[in-house]
């Protein structure tokens, strides 16, 4: 299968429209650092079919910065889009939106996710005058059946019940954050996507292990990152994403996993933002990489 990268960045982006940090002024100045919200395009080995994960405020850009998820030649649109969603939080969302040109827009995701989309930001109203959404419900990994799209399996671990600001009110539930598992049935590859780890959880252990290439939560470099640059109050694992560094971070637990470990999800205070800092080497040391915008990883 192919992994197209679609983007990188945590909410806002990088730069964000409303920041001067850092990272954001940097990537002013050089645009090769800059990064579009955190999102996959899969393609099946067998197939020259494509499937979005996550649907960012950016997708139309990124599927034209691609130039096999363009419309072909011949065929004047692309007119059914199919999507798999890991959460309903709004920068892996917002892109339904942008999306209504499809006559036909296929969703897989789990319940609470579904039940936000549907009651919280009525997507089903505001959407049906401009195209059709048909909703799956997207089976949790180990479950008998799979979602089939084209030849890839795909199937949710779920991460934790962190919900987004806007359903903060609804009841929890252990998918309303999910990791995609996906497999391709023609070459037994298995690829892991996990956006958002607000705690470890032990299944991934195994499920790490067992996956060719795991992209992975780099939201945060460090915990006390959040707060130390002024961004919030709180630290990195208190708003759901654990760091990359320090004694609880996931850089430790994913060191001398077999696969490509790839962190993506940056937000613009993460130091790894700058190609320059150190810590690219230190996560080199360990074995682990960061993603970047248009990587095309092949398994
Ligand atoms: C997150 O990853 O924690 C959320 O997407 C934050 C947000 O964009 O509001
Ligand atoms: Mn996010
Ligand atoms: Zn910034």
């Amino acid at each position: 299968m192919l992994l197209r990268i679609l983007g990188t960045a945590a909410g806002g982006g990088i730069p964000q429209w409303n920041c001067a940090c850092p990272g954001c002024t940097g990537a002013r100045h050089h645009p090769s650092r800059r990064r579009l919200h955190d999102g996959l395009a899969l393609q099946p080995a067998d197939s020259g079919a494509w499937f979005l994960a996550n649907a960012t405020p950016d997708i139309a850009e990124q599927l034209e910065s691609h130039p096999g998820l363009r419309p072909d030649a011949g065929q004047e649109r692309t007119p059914v889009v199919r999507i798999v969603l890991t959460d309903a939080e709004l920068d892996h969302t917002l892109g339904l939106l942008r999306l209504r040109e499809a006559s036909r827009i296929d969703i897989w995701c789990t319940e609470p996710v579904r039940k936000a989309l549907t009651t919280r930001l009525a997507l089903n109203e505001v959407l049906a005058p401009y195209t059709t959404l048909n909703w799956y419900d997207l089976p949790l990994a180990g479950a008998e059946h799979p979602a089939e799209m084209g030849g890839l399996d795909v199937s949710a671990i779920p991460l934790s019940a962190k919900r987004p600001r806007y359903a903060a009110d609804e009841p929890a539930h252990p998918a309303w954050s999910t990791a995609l598992k996906i497999s391709d049935r023609a070459t037994g590859k298995t690829a892991l996507y996990a956006s958002a780890l607000a705690t470890w959880n032990d299944r991934l252990d195994d499920e790490i292990a067992d996956a060719d290439c795991v992209l992975i939560d780099g939201t945060f470099l460090t915990d006390d990152e959040p707060y130390r640059t002024g961004f919030s109050q709180r630290t990195a694992s208190a708003m759901g994403h654990l760091p990359i560094e320090g004694p609880h971070g996931t850089a430790l637990r994913l060191q001398g996993s077999g696969g490509q470990i790839l962190y993506t999800h940056l937000n613009n205070s993460n130091p790894l933002v700058d190609p320059d800092d150190p810590a690219h080497e230190r996560l080199a040391g360990l074995g682990l990489g960061v993603a970047a915008d248009r990587m095309v990883v092949s398994l």
